[in-house]
């Protein structure tokens, strides 16, 4: 394929040697004169391992070459890939100047240049930008009444997942080539690009890619900070911290693996909870800050209080809710977050019926029925014997619980909104109209 790289730093020096080296003819654009000028003579703007290879390579056999000239990158070109800085204002939110500039730039060569024999030009953007820059700033720039005769735009975001330091390898093993795009002829177009690169492709929607990257890095940021905490706290109580670490990572069945990486509900039940208070405390007694642990309990907190509120906003009085013990399956009612929820709606006045298909009265034995009986004796006046009994009236229907008996009455139901904690409701959620998950 031709290809047009415009931005030649870390990310698009590598991502233009190495579409080079497949057997695609890349030109590099960049408004600096001194890298464009660099990468003329074969010399990588950047430094990387081996970086400085693959670009005297590229270069030498005819590949690979760069310009400040948007139109001559743009001649022919079946895609560009757009790999300019997206850093940060004052603020936190994000320049795109950068972007535009080159969106802008390149529609205006277009009417200079003859467009690609296909008809279709691809614009990708590699940088990472914020969910919905695609459809705000991307796709209108290439609208086609904003288009030189002859010119036909399909736009795409494909995120770039290398890190400096290691960026050609990371380039040719990536964890996975994300495409966003609606396109099919972009779509089709990029696996075809990135086919070299022995992975699968997920082919999303251009917000979901957008965000995808953001979570990536969210996620590695969180990782390292809950490891440098842990640390913290550990080595002030003789511990080897690191030790710690190693064997946690040594469980593929709930540390290093996708257990609790899922949006839904808040966490609750007998352990959680309890420990963190615990680590929380042992940290403070020896002065040591876990800004990470503390949050976690706030942002926990939030969960709770947004479904709260999302009740409260239907202006509907009458809630069921089906599930009450912290997690399926269990009848622990010992911090549970639907409970929590529970009493803050019968808190907030509102009529609330609850069904649990193991926490009912009939069957809780001994400590269960007395904390039930004696602690819990406003919530369990509003138990109901069956599904059907709590839907009775119920004009908001909240689901903690993907039992049977809960699934096959919540379809006879007719609430008017189902909101779901739980997210195992399967096919059903198709034929519930009011229904929405609380957290995606
Ligand atoms: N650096 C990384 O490890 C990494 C990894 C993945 C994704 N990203 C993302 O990729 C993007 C690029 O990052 P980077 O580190 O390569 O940036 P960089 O600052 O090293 O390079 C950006 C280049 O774009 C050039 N440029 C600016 N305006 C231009 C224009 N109008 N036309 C042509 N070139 C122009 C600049 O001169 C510069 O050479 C960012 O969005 C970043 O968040 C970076």
């Amino acid at each position: 394929m031709k290809v047009a790289v415009f931005g030649l730093g870390y990310v698009g020096t590598i991502t233009a040697a190495g579409l080079a080296s497949q057997g695609n003819v890349v030109v590099g654009v960049d408004v600096d004169e001194m890298k464009v000028e660099l990468l003329g003579r074969g010399i990588s703007p950047v430094v990387e391992p081996g970086i400085d290879e693959l670009v005297a390579e590229t270069v030498a056999a005819g590949s690979l070459r760069a310009t400040r000239d948007v139109a001559d990158a743009l001649e022919a070109a079946d895609v560009s890939l757009i790999c300019v800085g997206t850093p940060s204002l004052m603020r936190g939110d994000t320049d795109l100047s950068f972007v535009t500039r080159v969106l802008d730039e390149m529609r205006d060569a277009m009417g200079r240049v003859r467009p690609p024999s296909s008809g279709v030009h691809s614009v990708v953007i590699r940088s990472t930008v914020p969910p919905g820059t695609g459809a705000t700033v991307v796709a209108p720039a290439f609208a086609p009444d904003r288009l030189p005769l002859g010119w036909s735009v399909e736009t795409a975001m494909c995120p770039e997942f290398l890190r400096e330091g290691c960026g050609v390898e990371d380039f040719f093993n990536p964890p996975f080539v994300v495409v966003g795009s609606e396109e099919r002829y972009t779509r089709e177009l990029l696996a075809e690009l990135f086919g070299f690169i022995d992975c699968g492709v997920h082919h999303v929607d251009v917000p979901t890619a957008e965000a995808l990257k953001y979570a990536c890095n969210a996620f590695h940021a969180v990782k390292i900070t809950f490891a440098n905490e842990m640390g913290r706290v550990f080595s002030q109580c003789a511990v080897d911290s690191r030790k710690v670490m190693e064997i946690l990572c040594e469980d593929h069945k709930l540390n290093i693996s996708p257990a609790y990486l899922r949006p839904g509900f808040a966490f609750g039940g007998s352990c959680l909870p309890k420990d963190l208070r615990s680590l929380q405390h042992l940290a403070r007694h020896m002065a040591v800050d876990l800004p990470l642990i503390s949050a976690t309990t706030v942002s926990n907190e939030l969960v709770v209080r947004q479904v709260v509120d999302r009740v409260l906003a239907t202006d509907h009085r009458h809630v069921c809710l089906l599930g009450l013990s912290f997690k399926m399956n269990t009848d622990d009612l010992r911090e549970s977050p639907s409970l929590e929820l529970a009493e803050r709606l019968v808190g907030k006045g509102l009529e609330v019926r609850i069904y649990d298909p193991i926490v009912r009265p009939d069957r809780l034995v001994g400590g269960n029925l007395r904390h039930l009986q004696s602690k819990l004796a406003h919530v369990n006046r509003l138990l109901a014997d069956s599904p059907e009994e709590a839907l009775e009236g119920a004009e908001v229907v909240i689901v903690a619980s993907s039992h049977p008996a809960v699934l096959g009455a919540l379809a006879r139901s007719n609430a008017e909104v189902v909101l779901d904690t739980s997210g195992r409701l399967g096919d059903l959620v198709e034929r519930l109209p009011g229904y929405e998950g609380v957290s995606w």
